[in-house]
């Protein structure tokens, strides 16, 4: 608790005067900070449909059912909360109330919406106390599957999150229905809360110290047993083996239905809302064909199964077979899994420890994504170059060989409140080279944009605002410096970001 509201308040103190003083040499440029005119001038640009989406949150504590095991966690009144649907160019306007005991925010993941929308406490906006409320008030530009959560401390792996849908009326309709699907790692109310979850990593007390020895302690429900959590995809898979995994907010022995009668073409939209899992997730029985990432529609390809990183979500298309079907979330490099029951027939359920055998066929990667024509970014010059250097600095863990203990995540060898911003100009083509020097993954996201990945020919590839860098890899994003503002970049790993790696995106003039 003491950590988190340093931090956040951190953000807000020290954040900005940071960005204020760190201006690279440069005694002439200002901050382009939430409230400039450049902010409400891109915010006039954004095309609109002249139509309002009005709805309101409540962020509350109280009992949730996953089906099994109730937990008192903090939600917006149900996990997953509401899905919020508008049409691209909409303007969306969400009254928050904040009923919880502490400070909270949200954060529209994904969205390219105006900076000081962005959800940040101390960055783009003060944080809502206890008891307070804020309208969040701003144009949707681009249709796809987001996501919204807060943007203090770890209470994303609270149960505090909720889908939001951008609908493309020129998109062709061609399928039948459409599901949500969101995955997460959940720990809230099984006694412990993810802050206590985050200050067991912070002070190394063995129950929760990473993938090492002392992890075995941790996984109240017993399934933490697995003291090495690895993966041939991703190394480091974790620093958490979580009690529960769940699909709609629910335990695999009392699974969600998704029903549809055989050979309907179902759109899928998968969000993985969790905190420290990425997810292999398969349909038995089915194939999968990828439509779009992170909201963006890519050259669709078809697989087995696709890997999904935290905050990470992929549109899916499949034409449903006759029966009942198991759809698998496999904690990637963990022990575990989420289960939803896909269904066009009456017969017995799929069995609750079910393991599609597609789940180990061709598993679909951002190695496999290529942007559709209509989401390329166009070839140009590139204006400007930063380096993030991923890197922890947990002896054994950051693949520093370093003795240094504690609990710590970096970018260029600094954590979020010792951090210099990336300097940006708006108009800028500007690259990021991610390289991650630890032994655990990261999905790196950028607030406000939506990057390509750049592919082995040093084109612009797949659009995306959250890419998974494996350990000791690189990846290489391009953006268009289209959204003035300041813009939270950082791992969305909720317990990384939380422990220093975060640095900004700064707009400068
Ligand atoms: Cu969903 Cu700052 O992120
Ligand atoms: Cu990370």
């Amino acid at each position: 608790m003491a950590r988190r509201t340093l931090l956040a308040g951190g953000a807000g103190v020290v954040g900005l005067s940071a960005l204020g003083l760190s201006a690279c040499g440069s005694a002439t440029s200002r901050l382009v900070t939430p409230t400039s005119s450049a902010v409400e001038a891109a915010e006039r640009a954004r095309r609109h449909t002249g139509r309002t989406v009005t709805t309101r949150l409540t962020a509350a504590p109280g009992p949730i059912d996953l089906g099994g095991p109730v937990v008192d966690t903090w939600s917006f009144g149900t996990v997953p909360g509401p899905t919020i649907r508008a049409r691209a160019g909409d303007r969306l306007v969400v009254d928050l109330t904040n009923d919880l005991p502490a400070p909270t925010t949200v954060h529209w993941h994904g969205i390219a919406l105006r900076n000081d929308m962005d959800g940040v406490p101390g960055m783009t906006q003060a944080p809502i106390a206890p008891a307070g409320s804020f309208r969040y008030d701003f144009t949707v530009p681009d249709p796809g599957t987001y996501f919204f959560h807060p943007h203090v401390g770890v209470q994303l792996d609270r149960g505090l999150y909720g889908v939001l849908v951008v609908e493309d009326p020129a998109e062709p309709g061609d399928h039948d229905q459409e599901w949500v699907v969101v995955l997460d790692d959940w720990v809230d109310g099984t006694g412990r809360t993810p802050d206590d979850v985050m200050s067991e990593l912070l002070s190394g007390s063995g129950s929760a110290s990473g993938h090492m020895d002392g992890m075995g302690g941790y996984g109240a429900g017993g399934h933490g047993t697995g003291g090495d959590m690895t993966s041939p995809l991703l190394g480091g898979a974790g620093d958490i083996a979580y009690p529960h995994y769940l699909v709609n907010g629910r335990v695999p022995v009392s699974p969600v239905t998704l029903t549809g009668r055989p050979g309907q073409r179902v759109r899928m939209r998968v969000v993985n809302a969790a905190a420290d899992t990425a997810f292999r997730l398969a349909v038995g029985g089915h194939q999968l064909s990828l439509t779009h990432a992170d909201g963006f529609p890519v050259v669709p390809v078809t697989g087995d199964a696709i890997l999904l990183g935290m905050g990470e979500r992929v549109d899916l298309v499949l034409t449903l077979g006759d029966g009942a079907f198991p759809l698998v979330a496999a904690a990637e490099g963990k022990h575990g899994h989420g289960l939803a029951v896909v269904r066009t027939a009456a017969g017995a359920a799929p069995s609750s420890t079910a393991r599609p055998t597609e789940l180990d066929g061709r598993v679909l990667t951002v190695a496999d994504l290529a942007p559709a024509t209509s989401a390329a970014l166009p070839v140009r010059r590139v204006d400007r170059t930063h380096d993030l250097d991923l890197g922890g600095s947990m002896g054994g863990m950051g693949g520093m060989g370093g003795s240094s203990s504690g609990y710590v995540w970096t970018i260029n060898g600094r954590t979020f409140e010792h951090q210099q911003p990336l300097d940006v100009r708006q108009g800028e083509r500007v690259r990021l080279r991610l390289r991650n020097a630890t032994m655990m993954f990261h999905p790196m996201h950028v607030h406000g944009h939506t990057f390509a990945v750049v592919d082995a020919a040093g084109r612009p590839g797949a659009r995306k605002d959250t890419v998974i860098v494996a350990p000791m890899r690189s990846v290489v994003v391009d953006l268009d410096a289209t959204n003035p503002g300041q813009w939270m970049t950082h791992c969305h790993n909720a317990y990384h970001g939380e422990a220093g790696m975060m640095t900004t995106l700064s707009y400068r003039d």
